[in-house]
């Protein structure tokens, strides 16, 4: 076995990091244990996996510190709108997952058509040849899809989304003889990915330091956060028509000839849901048609039905020019992506043998698309479009509740997408300091509201927020159950913060 063939000076820089990770004293990075235990048919559980996971694994976005003291949360199985971990705790998903799973956990429905289409046809790329979930998938999205968006190319997720619509848009500009046309101008605070290019478009100076020098040529605007928009500013409109203006300043200050897109997401995620209205995205309509910028709506979290609509495009009439989607296209079944665009992007490669040199082996892959379709069939079938619809008015009442709370400065979203903005002083909107949040955020909310039987995000990638994005079956007693725990957990927030 690995482990015995081990050196002297290996055994001292393991018995190190054994050091480090401290609480679990078997958790020894190259001693595969759980392996062992598996391949000798002992059964494995929490206890085998803290271990493995401790001294293998690496999380996406984690402070792998906090392990030292604590296991990990182990989530072991989904029954509809409830998760339940390896050790037996069942919580509310109040985040859908990753925003994904917006028909509920594991759907024998999506089980039956990815197994049923893996024995039809278990892969085929989209590289030159075609394949009929992908092409049947196609259709059925565009009869949701605002009417303008005709094409669709497929990803595996919301980052290749964002990255594919800059590309070809560049790419589309150099075929119709703008080919200085290449910069990117987004929103402050706002999440576009991870890959070089969808974090440059990222407006979080956070998580793009330790990566720099990035994709060059992107560029900032304010997003419409009311909530915190000064005194100047009387009423929501007021502050994104100003807002809006402050894309046509960029836009006309790096030289309209260089702008290629703006990318903006109908409700903002980071930031904590910051919502704008109608007359937002006709002024960014009117500004990206009269300098040929591509208008292009990431709906990797609103789309399929969060907003109460089936996209935030139609929600907010965006009429955009590109719509990136993702997650609950497959409630998070299987990963993809579906890029919308209008015809207008794909006429210059429709004749002739331009070629839009991009994309991703497993993009549109046919047991993804199946899944999609059927996925789709569960939303018609559960009118779950429908429930948002009515039932988010019931959502937001309940949620703003817990205005009543001296921690809780707003509530604000939109449709089935709620974020709960945390702050020192309700009067003058005074923010957490750094050593607040991370005292409240890292070391107690998320974990509190799990024990208390929420699996909710706090977040202050902007300011501090509780996000609330549950699958699109719940309804009020859902809603009930969750501003009870909410309103538990916010109490003892706010005596930790001022002890
Ligand atoms: C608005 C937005 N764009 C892009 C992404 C990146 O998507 P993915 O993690 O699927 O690559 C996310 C992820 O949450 C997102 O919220």
């Amino acid at each position: 076995m690995a482990h015995e063939k081990m050196s002297t000076t290996q055994n001292k820089k393991l018995s190190s990091l054994k050091k480090l990770i401290g609480g679990n004293k078997k958790a020894i990075p190259g001693q595969l244990k759980l392996l062992e235990a598996m391949k000798s048919g002992e059964q494995v559980g929490d206890k085998q996996w803290q271990e493995a996971a401790k001294a293998h694994s690496w999380l996406h976005f984690t402070s792998h510190g906090s392990f030292n003291s604590k296991d990990m949360l182990i989530i072991e199985r989904g029954e509809g709108h409830f998760l339940v971990d390896s050790k037996g705790h069942k919580v509310i998903d109040g985040l859908s997952g990753l925003f994904t799973n917006n028909v509920g956990h594991a759907r024998p429905e999506l089980a039956e058509a990815a197994a049923k289409q893996m024995m039809e046809l278990d892969f085929m790329p989209l590289w030159s040849y075609h394949h009929p979930r992908a092409i049947e998938l196609s259709e059925r999205l565009l009869s949701y899809a605002p009417k303008e968006l005709t094409r669709v190319f497929f990803t595996t997720g919301g980052t290749e989304g964002v990255e594919s619509a800059w590309k070809i848009a560049k790419q589309y500009f150099k075929l119709v003889g703008k080919p200085q046309k290449h910069k990117v101008i987004s929103r402050m605070t706002a999440y576009h990915g991870t890959s070089h290019g969808a974090l440059s478009i990222t407006g979080l100076p956070q998580f793009k330091q330790m990566f720099e020098p990035l994709v060059p040529s992107t560029f900032r605007v304010p997003n419409t956060n009311f909530y915190r928009a000064g005194e100047e500013f009387a009423s929501a409109e007021e502050h994104a028509l100003w807002a809006a203006n402050r894309l046509e300043e960029a836009i006309l200050f790096e030289g309209p000839e260089t702008v290629a897109a703006f990318f903006v997401e109908p409700i903002q995620n980071a930031g904590g849901c910051l919502t704008a209205p109608e007359s937002y995205y006709k002024r960014v309509r009117e500004i990206c048609t009269k300098y040929d910028v591509v208008l292009v709506a990431d709906e990797t979290i609103t789309g399929y039905g969060r907003s109460g609509e089936w996209f935030g495009s139609i929600r907010y009439d965006i009429q955009p020019d590109m719509m990136v989607t993702a997650k609950a296209i497959t409630s998070g079944a299987q990963p993809l992506g579906a890029l919308f665009l209008r015809e207008k992007y794909f006429e210059p490669f429709s004749e002739g043998s331009a070629t839009l040199a991009h994309g991703y082996t497993f993009g549109g892959h046919p047991v993804a698309c199946a899944v999609a379709l059927a996925n789709l069939d569960i939303y018609d079938r559960e009118n779950l479009v429908d429930n948002v619809r009515m039932n988010s008015p019931i959502f937001r009442q309940t949620l703003e509740k817990l205005l009543d709370l001296p921690i809780v400065g707003d509530v604000r979203g939109d449709g089935y997408f709620f974020a709960i903005e945390l702050v020192k002083d309700k009067d003058s909107k005074q923010r957490l300091s750094a050593a607040e949040r991370d005292k409240l955020i890292r070391g107690f909310l998320n974990g509190a509201m799990y024990q208390a039987g929420l699996y909710a995000r706090a977040d202050d990638r902007g300011d501090a927020v509780v996000t609330l994005a549950p699958p699109l079956t719940v309804g009020p007693k859902e809603f009930v159950e969750i501003e009870q725990i909410l309103r538990g957990v916010l109490s003892e927030a706010w005596e930790i913060l001022n002890s």
